[in-house]
Formats: C-alpha cells, sequence, structure tokens
C-alpha cells in the first residue's frame, strides 16, 4: 500500500466502524470507499454484521456484490452513507465530488441519508474549494454545445471529459460530464444553484449541505474526525435547504418557540428545521440538564419532579435571555405537564408552543426503527398517560406528525399569521 492508501485505508475503517446492525448504508464511489466496502466485508465476515446498501455506481454495485454484500435499491431513507470527495473544504466541510463521475448518484444517495459520511486521505483537505481540483457538473447529450456555452457564461471555463481521444467520458446515467474551473473567490451555494438554473444541467459535484462529518487519515498515521454543522449531523441540512428555495412565509417578529411533544414526534428535528427557517437560535433542552441529572438518567434511573426543578428555571432563564434581546428562539422539550409549561412560561409569557401530535402506534413504529436508540416500549405508554394536551388559554400551534418534515414546517410556518 502507498502512504496515501494507507491514509484513505485507515479512514475507511473508522468509518466503518459506525455501521450498527440492519442499517441500510450508501455506499460511494472511489478507491477510498473501495477501502469503506473493504472493511465493512471484514466486519460482516468477522462479527456477523448484517446489513443492506445502496450503491452509488455501478462499479461500486459490482465490488460489493463481489464481496456478498447485498446491494438494494434506494427506495427509503439510508442511514449512513459514506463516500469519498475529491476537496473537502476545511471548516464549512463543503465538497467537490465527481472526478469518478459519480456525482449525480452520490448526491441522490447523501440527499436521501441521515448521516452523511466522507472519508479521505490529507490531501484532499483545502482551505478553499477548487485550489486543486476542477468542478465536475453532470449534463445530458442533447444540445451539449448550447449547455457548454450558458455554463461558460458563468465564467468558470467548462470543458467536456473525454474517455479517449474520439469518445467524450459518460457517467452511468449516459449523460456527459463537464469540468469547470472554479477560483478562490467561490460562492459555493451560489455556484451550485446558478448552475442548476441552466436547463440541460443535471447535478452539480459541490456537495453544500449535509456532510456530518469528514474522517481524514494523516501521514502520521492518525485519523481525525472533522465535524459538520448542527443541522448536518442531525440529517436535516438538505430538507433545510429545500425550505429556503421555498421562501414561506416569515412572522413579522423573531418569535419565542418551545416545540414539545412524546418521545419520537420528531422534536429535534422539527425544532431545529424551524430554528433554521426562522433565522433564530437553537436550543435543545435535554442539553441544559445540570450533571447530576446527567449522571442519574447515566444510570439508569428515572427524574423526579425535584430533580426538574432547577433544569425547568433553566429553560426559564434561557427563554428569558432571548426576548431580552429580541433574538426570538426555538427550544425543544417534551414539556408534558401543564405544570411545567406553565414554569418554563415565566420566563416567556408570549411563549408559543408547537405541540406535536401523533398517535401511539406511529410513534412505537418509528422507535422500533431507529439505530442506536433503546427504548422500553413501557416509556411511550407512561409518556402518553402523563401528556396533557395544551389548553385552550395557550398559544398553541399543533401540528401531526404523519407528515413530512418540510409539509410540517410549511404548516408551522404559515401559522404564525394566524396566531398574530
Ligand atoms: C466519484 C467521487 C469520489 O468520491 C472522489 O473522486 C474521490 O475518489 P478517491 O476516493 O478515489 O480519491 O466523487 O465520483
Amino acid at each position: 500500500m502507498t502512504p496515501r492508501d494507507e491514509q484513505k485505508h485507515e479512514a475507511a475503517r473508522e468509518a466503518a466502524k459506525l455501521v450498527e446492525n440492519g442499517m441500510f448504508v450508501g455506499l460511494g464511489t472511489g478507491s477510498t470507499t473501495a477501502h469503506f466496502i473493504d472493511a465493512l466485508s471484514e466486519r460482516m465476515r468477522l462479527e456477523t454484521l448484517k446489513i443492506t446498501c445502496a450503491a452509488t455506481s455501478v462499479a461500486t454495485e459490482r465490488r460489493a456484490a463481489e464481496l456478498g454484500i447485498k446491494v438494494m435499491p434506494l427506495d427509503t431513507v439510508v442511514d449512513l452513507a459514506v463516500d469519498g470527495a475529491d476537496e473537502i473544504e476545511f471548516g464549512t466541510l463543503h465538497l467537490i465530488k465527481g472526478l469518478g463521475g459519480a456525482l449525480l448518484r452520490e448526491k441522490q444517495i447523501a440527499d436521501s441519508s441521515r448521516s452523511f459520511v466522507v472519508i479521505a486521505d490529507e490531501s484532499k483537505l483545502v482551505d478553499h474549494l477548487g485550489e486543486h481540483s476542477k468542478l465536475p457538473v453532470e449534463i445530458v447529450e442533447f444540445a451539449c454545445a448550447r449547455t457548454v456555452a450558458r455554463i461558460a457564461e458563468l465564467g468558470i471555463s467548462p470543458t467536456i471529459r473525454l474517455a479517449d481521444a474520439n469518445d467524450p467520458y459518460r457517467t452511468d446515467n449516459g449523460n456527459l460530464i463537464v469540468d469547470c474551473r472554479v477560483g478562490p473567490d467561490l460562492e459555493a451555494m451560489a455556484l451550485d444553484l446558478a448552475l442548476k438554473t441552466i436547463a440541460g444541467v443535471v447535478e452539480t459535484g459541490l456537495f453544500t449541505t449535509g456532510c456530518a462529518a469528514a474522517i481524514v487519515g494523516f501521514a502520521d498515521g492518525t485519523t481525525r474526525r472533522f465535524e459538520g454543522d448542527h443541522f448536518a449531523r442531525i440529517g436535516v441540512a438538505a430538507s433545510i435547504a429545500t425550505l429556503r428555495q421555498l421562501s414561506l412565509p416569515q412572522p413579522r417578529e423573531k418569535p419565542i418557540i418551545a416545540v414539545m411533544g412524546v418521545s419520537a414526534s420528531g422534536k429535534s428535528t422539527i425544532g431545529a428545521m424551524l430554528a433554521a427557517c426562522l433565522n433564530v437560535p437553537f436550543v435543545d433542552g435535554d442539553d441544559l440538564h445540570p450533571q447530576q441529572n446527567r449522571d442519574k438518567m447515566h444510570a439508569g434511573y428515572a427524574l423526579d419532579d425535584h430533580d426538574r426543578l432547577p433544569w425547568l428555571h433553566s429553560i426559564a432563564g434561557t427563554l428569558r435571555s432571548w426576548r431580552m434581546a429580541g433574538s426570538g428562539g426555538v427550544m425543544v422539550s417534551s414539556l408534558l405537564t401543564r405544570r411545567y409549561r406553565d414554569l418554563v412560561r415565566t420566563g416567556c409569557p408570549d411563549l408559543i408552543l408547537v405541540n406535536l401530535e401523533g398517535e401511539h402506534a406511529i410513534l412505537a413504529t418509528r422507535i422500533a426503527s431507529r439505530h442506536g436508540h433503546f427504548m422500553p416500549p413501557t416509556l411511550l405508554d407512561s409518556q402518553f398517560a402523563t401528556l396533557e394536551p395544551p389548553g385552550p388559554d395557550e398559544t398553541v400551534i399543533s401540528v401531526r406528525v404523519d407528515a413530512s418534515p418540510i409539509e410540517i414546517l410549511k404548516i408551522i410556518m404559515r401559522s404564525f399569521s394566524i396566531l398574530a
């Protein structure tokens, strides 16, 4: 193995540790991902790990099949996708991908993943995208000269990729690739959007949302994990990007909101997306527990009212600080009882509740399908028994949880005008 291969190998082995039994795993394309596929097959052999996978290219599908890894169509959410990259921008974790020509399927799988992790050797880390790599853009063959001319208007010097002296390179989708030169002044999101408004462009190799983490191998044999932003880590960055394109109506003033509901109602996801849509701070109430509560929960004991008191005061304090700053904010907490809601409202009398409502059966199914989260079914029963739905004197937007997160966000954003 060359030193660079060693780095890829180590990064891939680290990523393979993230895979859990029963997961639907997205497999990227390229030499680094090949190490990941090998590491997965080794775990399957040694630990009887059982997974199914979706592949981003014909080559990856073939390699996985040779190693006995079951490859399925991409028809459901992927638990974890792992892929290589041509460049990883330090800090933002924006990527250039597609030197291997698989960018469309790679983006489809990344976009459908709860968690998208990129693996690479250290040569792929850059301060600004475009430092070493050209930007691949997939286009349809029809009228390709016109499409290339339109892309050239953006000042990024597109050239059609060739397979050999006479023939253009073709992707697994039968399309062409143009490689474009992007400079250090690149505005990745704006360029991605501009390219996609050109008819004939299928997809770009700019990955600007959703990279939860980058695992990078270094020459000294170590690997380092770089974290993506909060939204990428909880797997909602791609949905937020979609929501931003919808230009949903904004409330006149920045609201202060508590997203409430029982376990598995989607509070963290909806709360984070709502904060991003409103451009206000976001806090997960669970992060405000004092250490002694954490220790107690960690030891497997349930908290009582006495334990929860300092925590509820801390939530009220955060709401109060948002109110005083006029920043608005979104807090996530189950807040199942009226008493608890009254207590946190001492910090913000005009608190708006977003109540996520769902039947027991729907939520129990969700809990059962979660990986790495064990929750005894009795806990959900006890939460339903505790739940006191908001009364007519509370300011509340109630939404059913069986719609998609984007639909739920549309309902919430459109409800502010009714409350006003
Ligand atoms: C293929 C890709 C690859 O992930 C990228 O080219 C990195 O490849 P490698 O791991 O071989 O360096 O985007 O379309």
